[in-house]
């Protein structure tokens, strides 16, 4: 089972943290976590449900009431200290991920790194959390601006991630002096027991992170309809950001949607061709193509376009498939039958349409969740892997003329989450920037995610920003007082 690699079997936890304690749930439901890598069951966590969650949220107004107003420097002294333990248990929180989750080894060890360094941004961050002086229209009134936390949120947080999506939207909000209540995905939830371990190490008080193990729907919709609880933020798909937004808007709440992305990766005639195809490498495949901002649709200018597709297949095929847990292994599993069921339709309808397969594009082994890296030339453009988010390992190559008409093909999708551009001419390098229609744009790189910088979309990928100065602001709300009788 290779739980005994742990060295700290504690950080192991198969109950749920709420109302300030370990718990099992009000009742005997169960969900068990299975090992995408080995199909065998990890262990179970409590299927929770609305009681538990109303539970929670008093829980969570409780504690806000002092966490909201100690001092900023007292909060981040506490998120570091969670941050500090994090990078001390990393090679078991790195064990757990790629156990629940698939990813490399190699991967898990960088997720933790990044999961963490959310925790030490936010710490600063809530030290520099300043109003403003505004000058007044009258000479006996005084106007200024003050920030203050939203208050209680629900953070909702996918299988892909499952430890930097939550620090990066817990950290943010604790920050700022709010409460959270943290429902992992029913996936990967012991990513997220293990932090709770570590918070409750931190010292960071009873009541200001939680978690919530369960199914989504019913944790999920209490949390949206409670009056009380005045914030969530969501990573996830479109399909379920459109429920998030349409259900919360009977309290009115506060929204952060990260949702699906469908990223360009735009390869044009004048690029440093190795550059490209260690961009599209590690866009593309990092978690075996499980993330929000992948490379999902390749378009390659005519001039560069065979040497592209041919270094990209050759590239790819020392890429080594297996289990997150060996050494040399590059990419996992995906994550269930379903994601590989996505994976292979979108091959065969490729195909069917007319694209030619370069490499791979099948299962490795019968009843596994291990599927070849891919790659599909002459995709045409009505082929679902250039319309829909892939999801998995599969890189189909469009080949284009000229920039216009690249430009119209990456824009053409709902979606505007992360793009991607290989040129070296800085006058193109401008254009891209202001009219490619996405959220991020990484120009000469493939992988653009770090704490520093505002992550997130716009159109169907959603809205509100995360990690960099702008990350915190989701969590506080603005107030304008105005003083008279000067
Ligand atoms: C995601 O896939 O949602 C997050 C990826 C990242 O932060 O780089």
């Amino acid at each position: 089972m290779s739980l005994e690699l742990l060295q700290r079997k504690e950080l192991f936890k198969q109950e749920a943290f709420w109302g300030g304690a370990w718990k099992k749930g009000n009742s005997d439901l169960k969900i068990e976590v299975v090992n995408p890598a080995t199909l065998e069951v990890l262990g179970d966590v409590p299927s929770l449900g609305k009681s538990e969650t109303l539970e929670a949220i008093q829980t969570s107004l409780d504690a806000f009431q002092d966490w909201s107003r100690r001092t900023a420097k007292e909060r981040s002294n506490l998120i570091r200290t969670w941050a500090d333990l994090m990078k001390k248990n990393r090679e078991d929180l790195a064990i757990l991920m790629t156990l629940e989750q698939g990813k490399p080894l190699v991967e898990s060890r960088g997720e933790i790194d990044y999961a963490a360094s959310f925790l030490e941004w936010f710490a600063e961050e809530g030290k520099r959390v300043y109003g403003d002086i505004i000058p007044s229209h009258r000479k006996d009134t005084k106007i200024e601006v003050i920030k203050q936390p939203v208050g209680v949120c629900g953070i909702l947080t996918p299988w892909n991630f499952p430890s930097s999506m939550i620090t990066r939207k817990a950290g943010a909000a604790l920050a700022a002096g709010c409460t959270v209540i943290s429902k992992p995905s029913e996936l990967t939830p012991f990513s997220a027991l293990a932090l709770a371990v570590l918070a409750q190490e931190a010292g960071i008080p009873e009541g200001v992170f939680q978690v919530l193990t369960g199914y989504p729907e019913e944790i999920a919709n209490t949390l949206m309809d409670h009056s009380e609880v005045r914030k969530i933020s969501f990573t996830g798909s479109t399909r379920v950001g459109k429920l998030i937004m349409e259900r919360s808007s009977k309290t009115l709440k506060k929204l952060s949607l990260e949702l699906g992305g469908n990223a360009p990766f735009l390869v044009f005639d004048d690029a440093d061709l190795e550059a490209a195809v260690k961009g599209a490498i590690l866009s593309k495949f990092r978690n075996a193509g499980q993330t929000c901002v992948c490379a999902n649709r390749f378009l390659v200018q005519k001039g560069i376009y065979n040497d592209f597709v041919s270094l990209f297949s050759e590239s790819a095929l020392k890429l080594k498939i297996g289990d997150g847990l060996e050494n040399d292994t590059t990419i996992g599993p995906l994550i269930n039958e379903a994601a590989v069921r996505k994976v292979e339709g979108h091959v065969q309808d490729a195909l069917n349409k007319g694209g030619k397969l370069q490499l791979g594009g099948k299962r490795l082994e019968s009843g596994k969740l291990f599927f070849s890296p891919t790659i599909i030339s002459e995709t045409p453009k009505n082929s679902l892997s250039m319309q829909e988010e892939v999801f998995g390992p599969v890189a189909p190559v469009y080949r284009f003329d000229f920039m216009e008409e690249a430009i119209e093909v990456a824009n053409s999708t709902p979606s505007g989450l992360a793009s991607y551009a290989f040129t070296e001419d800085y006058r193109k390098m401008r254009f891209l920037a202001d009219n490619i229609s996405a959220g991020m744009l990484g120009i000469n790189e493939g992988l653009i995610s770090t704490e520093q910088v505002p992550f997130g979309g716009i159109k169907e990928s959603g809205f509100g920003r995360e990690g960099s100065k702008y990350g915190i602001q989701e969590y506080l709300n603005v107030k304008y007082v105005c003083i008279g009788g000067f």
